[in-house]
Formats: C-alpha cells, sequence, structure tokens
C-alpha cells in the first residue's frame, strides 16, 4: 500500500536531492574521505595549513580543525607559531619549502610535492645569481614564490600583502631594488612606490591570462561592481581596480566594500571563501577570454587543483612519503630574509 502523494508534504522544487545518483555518492565518498582526514589529522597532531586556492572541502577541514585558511605571509606565521609537530601544508611548494624553512624541528607534509608554482619554475636559481653578480650594488628583493635557493640568494623576501610597504621602505633609505619573479608584481610596485627596480621576467600563468579590455567590456554591464584584483595581474588589469591587494586582502576589501558586486581578477579558488565571508553578495570571475586567451585560462592554478581530498589521505597515511625536506645549511640561509619580512609584517604601521 502506497502512501497518499496529495497526504505527503513534498514538493519537487523544494526537494534538495541531486538528481544524479553519481552527485549523491559522489557527496557520500567525499564525506567519508573528509572524515577519514579529520581522524588522521587527529591521530597524528596534525594542524592542517591551507592557501585560498584549495579545494573548497580541504579549506573547511583547516578551518574546523583548528588549522587556517590564509594567504601566504599568514601561512607561514601561523605555520612558524603553531605548537603542532607536524605541519600538513595544502598549497603548492614554495609555501610547504617556508614552513620547513622557518621551522626546521617540525615535520612539513604536502598532499603533493610536485605541485609547483611557474613563478618558482620561472626563476632558476644559478640564472638568478648570475644576474645578482652584475649588480652587486642592488637590494635582492625576491617573492615567496620562489624556491629555498633563490630565497638564501636575496636580502627580503616578500608576500603580496607585505611588498609594497618593504619595498617603500627601502626605497626611502635611498637603496636600488633587484626584484624578481614576477614583472607584473614588480611593474606595479615599481610605479607605486617610484622605487629604481630592475624586473626580473616572469609570470604567474593563472594571473597573466586576465584580460584589461574584456574586463573593461565586462564592467560596463555590471557598472556597480567593485573590481578586485591580485597584483600577479598585468597592468591594464590592474588599472582598473578598486582595491589591489593578496588573497586575505581581496576577502578584507570585499567584506569591507559597500558594493554587492564584486569582480574578482584571482584564481577562482577564493570564491569559496569570499561567499562564506560576504554573504548575499555577488562575485563575478574576471574574464580570461578575448584576444591572446590560451588553453589555459581558466583562472584556476594547476598546481593548486593537485590538492584533492585523496591526495590529502595519502599525505596522512604516508607522511615519509610526502614530507617536504629542505637542506638544513640551505634553510638557515633561506631563513634569513625570510624572518626579516615576518619581523617588518609585526611592526605596527606606524613605525
Ligand atoms: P597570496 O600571498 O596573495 O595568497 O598569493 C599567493 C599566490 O600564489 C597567488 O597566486
Ligand atoms: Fe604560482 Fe600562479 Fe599558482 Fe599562485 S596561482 S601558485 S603564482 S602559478
Amino acid at each position: 500500500m502506497g502512501a497518499d502523494l496529495a497526504e505527503l508534504d513534498f514538493t519537487l522544487d523544494a526537494c534538495e536531492i541531486p538528481l544524479h545518483s553519481a552527485e549523491i555518492l559522489e557527496a557520500k565518498a567525499r564525506e567519508a574521505l573528509l572524515a577519514e582526514c579529520r581522524a588522521l589529522l587527529e591521530k597524528r597532531g596534525a594542524v592542517l595549513v591551507a592557501h585560498y586556492y584549495v579545494d573548497a572541502d580541504i579549506q573547511d577541514l583547516a578551518a574546523e580543525t583548528g588549522g587556517i585558511v590564509a594567504d601566504s605571509l599568514e601561512m607561514a606565521r601561523f605555520g612558524r607559531d603553531h605548537p603542532a609537530n607536524t605541519l600538513i601544508v595544502s598549497g603548492v611548494r614554495f609555501m610547504g619549502e617556508s614552513a620547513k624553512i622557518l621551522s626546521p624541528e617540525k615535520r612539513v607534509v604536502m598532499p603533493r610535492l610536485d605541485a609547483d608554482c611557474s613563478l618558482d619554475l620561472g626563476c632558476p636559481p644559478d640564472a638568478f645569481k648570475s644576474l645578482i653578480n652584475q649588480h652587486p650594488e642592488r637590494t635582492v628583493v625576491v617573492y615567496a614564490n620562489t624556491s629555498a635557493e633563490v630565497k638564501a640568494l636575496s636580502d627580503w623576501v616578500v608576500t603580496s600583502s607585505v611588498a609594497l610597504k618593504i619595498v617603500e621602505h627601502l626605497a626611502a633609505k635611498g637603496e636600488k631594488i633587484l626584484w624578481a619573479p614576477d614583472k607584473h608584481l614588480g611593474d606595479w610596485i615599481a610605479r607605486e612606490t617610484g622605487a629604481d627596480m630592475l624586473l626580473w621576467n616572469a609570470a604567474c600563468i593563472v594571473h597573466d591570462e586576465f584580460k584589461g579590455k574584456a574586463l573593461n567590456d565586462l564592467r560596463r554591464v555590471h557598472a556597480s561592481a567593485g573590481v578586485l584584483v591580485h597584483p600577479e595581474s598585468p597592468r591594464s588589469v590592474i588599472a582598473q581596480a578598486d582595491v589591489v591587494g593578496s588573497t586575505s586582502q581581496i576577502i578584507a576589501a570585499a567584506k569591507s566594500l559597500p558594493n554587492q558586486t564584486f569582480i574578482v581578477a584571482t584564481d577562482r579558488g577564493i570564491f569559496h571563501k569570499l561567499r562564506l565571508e560576504c554573504p548575499g553578495k555577488t562575485f563575478i570571475e574576471a574574464p580570461t577570454a578575448g584576444h591572446g586567451a590560451t588553453c589555459r585560462s581558466c583562472a584556476h592554478c594547476p598546481w593548486m587543483a593537485m590538492n584533492e581530498l585523496t591526495s590529502l589521505k595519502q599525505a596522512l597515511l604516508d607522511m615519509d612519503a610526502f614530507e617536504i625536506h629542505v637542506d638544513p645549511d640551505l634553510g638557515r640561509r633561506a631563513m634569513r630574509p625570510l624572518i626579516r619580512m615576518l619581523e617588518f609584517g609585526a611592526q605596527p604601521a606606524s613605525s
């Protein structure tokens, strides 16, 4: 005997069950994976340090288990200051390396050791060293998105959230800068600060794809939208920004600005946090299409995308195989400019 359908408080519109069984299975499988990762984190006494660009479930897991979801500066600081002996860094290789350099006594594990970064790949240490040797009078400032070897060659390491202030500080002392590797970030800092900067020529394959002309067209359609841009983007895109800043600064701007709609020029992984932090606001991806677009134009970093729940679980199960190692002597040399950045970032704004 079936129930009378008319008596049931049930309408198709109100039903949120996914239409395809594959979706139900996938959701169940993800829940199971999350539960396993949660239990393994606890068993290992490990803390999860995640970047805003990685899988939304990994971000939520980090937040819910006492870890952090952050920009690259805060990831480094949090990893250094947290009492856990094991850090699970979900991001790209330079983030895990920075954590290890800052805390050589801790075990640093990553879901994928091959998660690279085009900026790191675009700045080979030997070639960079020979440029430094040609310009001994310049202060060497490198972006955090570099190898431990390149950091060890530098005077300062910066991330996008403190780069402007640090270069301003150096320029005020009359120092000339040798900058690597991101040409767009370097160009923006040079224009903002007026510093004398010699720029290395590398780019982020994700941000380099944002298109100024197409953004201009999109702004006409969404005339009241605020425009938030990561400074790894080309000059024509930065020129249209209401706020230029690191991933954390983009999220802070979306919260504090009165606009209801934002066009966002950075990796689309950040949309998860933006929507959590700003319920009711609308976020639109800045365009990567248009003249010069390539098959990579998807606004999602292929290396950040390697951070999947299955790889996280694998790394937690077999930590030896997924551990980051940095030669201790190299680590000591790379630590110096990293510490300088953290100490500078900790100073009150007025000092
Ligand atoms: P943030 O320091 O702003 O998080 O940037 C890191 C990065 O790799 C951006 O592409
Ligand atoms: Fe590197 Fe760009 Fe990926 Fe950031 S988004 S990790 S800069 S390739």
